[in-house]
């Protein structure tokens, strides 16, 4: 090595050591004839001092070092004196007095200050990843992405799973996202698609009696992105035979538990809480609830049904929904705070927001007329409202008044100061349905995808094709503080369950064949019972650094537009290469 220490290591145990460190020239500061540098690599920072009385020479070769230039040091390790330590710095109580220096590279100006406090557009620190990716706070996510990494791997080893990985190049999967095509040079006309998870792979590995599997596995789909979407990301992903969802809970507890004990100490004291589908919507109103704070949803379409309110009206006829929350101590909101929220809720798809304030012991808004003392009594009641509260309620479709009031409560959440952001909320999402209709198409298909089982105690509906909206799955989520970082199920492996779910959702045997042939024929050979489930890791890497931007845990990560400003890609290709494709691109 050039280097005798890592420029994180020294302190000041180390005093009077000779030393060699290498690494980045950080900041400059010229003291009267001392001049300080910031020695820095992706260990730490260490400060160099160079004194004109040690060393004439080297002293004069400092005045040359320009930020990001790569430099060699030798020199001695001293106390930095009274007063000038540095508590934050793990070097803080120390510098390197320089007795000689050699420039290994000179760098060009960089394009921003590599530090954690400095203001850079995303765009810019994107183009220019690799100096972006030498501030301390992208070498720390990298490293302890490692670090998880590792863990899982020691972790599923440590109980006898096998790591298998699955081909990239490959076919549809049934995600149900927008696929990732590759042409194939000598299949002309014909594309592999790229995956988007391992999912058929490793239920055919089930077949194959690998009864317990784990990859850390690339996943690519092309959908919207958004702050939690990459259009490539990764996933533990598992299965295994012979289990029911307890079995891949506990495994599954057991991971989240030595991932966050092992990385930033917090105990997660599994099992977990679960929650039912049903009792998630009409609590939180969506599938995936912070639970580190209540201000839950009431349902009120059974008390306000008879009401004189016309919006009210029209939409119970089209048997929509009547959903209302308490936004405690907020009954002196202005119209200015009241018109905001109705913007709000419009995003969702929301109509409107009517509000009731809570006053003298009873509810009070300017449509309080077209309801019954009755009517606005149990609404209170069943609010629980006080004087000084304030009522909002959504009349829509199921889908937008849950929509829009979960993000109400999220937002009141927020503004009313309930989260407490040191906790980590755990909670398992089950009983999913198993179908869901397509309006646009009008037809019904799977919530999660065709392979996953029915609950026990619906398969009759299913056999009769009645009330599909109420059959129940047997899937399930990991949900952390309103993010889902894991879903999965126990499938499908009997044949008959599997024609009767495809015929269900309109897929005929010819489609079946085309689609997921390989794996029915896998499934004629002895298909055992199995199950199993996928983590998000980019997702819970964010989790466990307080990201707000899943690109904040990926080193080369895509823009929004699913673009890399560093690569430039995609980017077009040559005609010679388009010709080989057999591909002609349209004008
Ligand atoms: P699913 O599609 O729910 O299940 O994905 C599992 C987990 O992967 C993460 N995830 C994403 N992370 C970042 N960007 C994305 N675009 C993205 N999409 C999904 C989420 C999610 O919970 N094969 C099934 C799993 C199974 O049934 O075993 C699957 O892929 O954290």
């Amino acid at each position: 090595m050039l280097r005798t220490h890592t420029c994180g290591q020294l302190n000041d145990l180390d005093t009077g050591k000779n030393v060699e460190l290498c690494g980045w020239v950080g900041s400059r500061r010229d003291h009267g004839n001392l001049i300080f540098i910031d020695l820095r690599d992706g260990y730490g920072l260490t400060q160099i001092v160079f004194n004109p009385s040690l060393k004439q020479d080297v002293h004069r070769k400092a005045e040359e070092l320009r930020p990001e230039f790569v430099i060699k040091v030798k020199g001695i390790v001293q106390k930095r004196p009274r007063g000038t330590e540095n508590p934050k710095l793990a070097t803080g109580l120390i510098e390197v007095a320089a007795e000689s220096v050699e420039i290994l590279n000179k760098a060009a100006t960089p394009p921003f200050e590599v530090s954690d406090d400095v203001n850079v557009t995303e765009e810019s620190r994107l183009k220019y990843r690799y100096i972006d990716l030498r501030r301390p706070g992208m070498q720390k996510a990298l490293r302890l992405r490692h670090k998880v990494c590792k863990l899982a791997r020691d972790y599923f080893d440590e109980r006898d799973f096998v790591e298998v990985e699955t081909p990239i190049l490959t076919k549809s999967t049934p995600e149900g996202a927008r696929d990732y095509l590759v042409p194939s040079r000598v299949n002309p006309g014909m594309f592999y698609a790229l995956p988007q998870s391992p999912q058929l792979f490793k239920q055919i590995l089930m077949v194959s009696s690998f009864d317990r599997y784990f990859q850390i596995a690339k996943c690519f789909r092309d959908e919207d992105l958004r702050a939690d979407r990459q259009p490539e990301f990764t996933q533990f992903d598992i299965e295994m035979s012979f289990v029911t969802e307890e079995d891949i809970f506990e495994i599954s507890e057991g991971l989240m538990n030595k991932i966050f004990s092992q990385t930033i100490g917090y105990d997660l004291k599994p099992p977990f809480p679960r929650l039912k589908y049903a009792e998630a919507m009409s609590r939180f109103g969506c599938d995936k609830p912070d639970t580190r704070f209540g201000l839950e949803l009431a349902e009120i379409t059974d008390i306000v049904k008879n009401c004189r309110f016309k919006i009210f009206q029209d939409v119970l006829k089209k048997k929509g929904r009547v959903i209302a929350i308490n936004a405690k101590g907020c009954g002196s909101y202005s119209r200015g705070q009241l018109d905001e929220l109705i913007e709000f809720v419009k995003d969702y798809g929301a109509r409107g927001l009517a509000n009731f304030k809570v006053e003298k012991g009873a509810l009070a808004s300017q449509i309080d007329k077209f309801f019954s003392k009755d009517e606005l009594a149990g609404v209170k009641e069943r609010l629980a409202g006080v004087d000084g509260d304030m009522i909002f309620i959504v009349a829509d479709s199921e889908r937008i008044a849950y929509d829009s009031m979960a993000a109400i409560r999220k937002l009141f959440g927020k503004r009313l100061d309930l989260i407490d952001e040191k906790k980590f909320n755990f909670v398992w999402i089950t009983d999913f349905p198993l179908f869901k209709y397509n309006d646009e198409e009008k037809r019904w298909e799977s919530e999660h995808h065709p392979f996953t089982s029915v609950h026990p105690d619906d398969v009759g509906l299913l056999e009769k094709g009645e009330r599909l909206h109420d059959i129940r799955s047997r899937s399930y989520d990991l949900v952390v503080n309103g993010a889902e970082i894991g879903s999965g199920s126990i499938r499908i492996h009997e044949r008959k369950l599997q024609e009767l779910i495809f015929k269900t959702i309109g897929i005929g045997d010819d489609e079946a064949a085309l689609r997921f042939g390989f794996l029915l024929d896998a499934f004629k050979y002895g298909a055992p019972p199995h199950g199993g489930i996928a983590f998000g890791l980019d997702r819970l890497m964010t989790l466990l650094l307080g990201c707000e931007s899943i690109r904040d845990v990926i080193a080369f990560p895509k823009t929004q537009k699913a673009f890399c400003p560093m690569t430039n890609a995609p980017s077009p290709v040559d005609e010679k290469q388009l010709d080989e494709l057999n591909i002609k691109i349209k004008k």
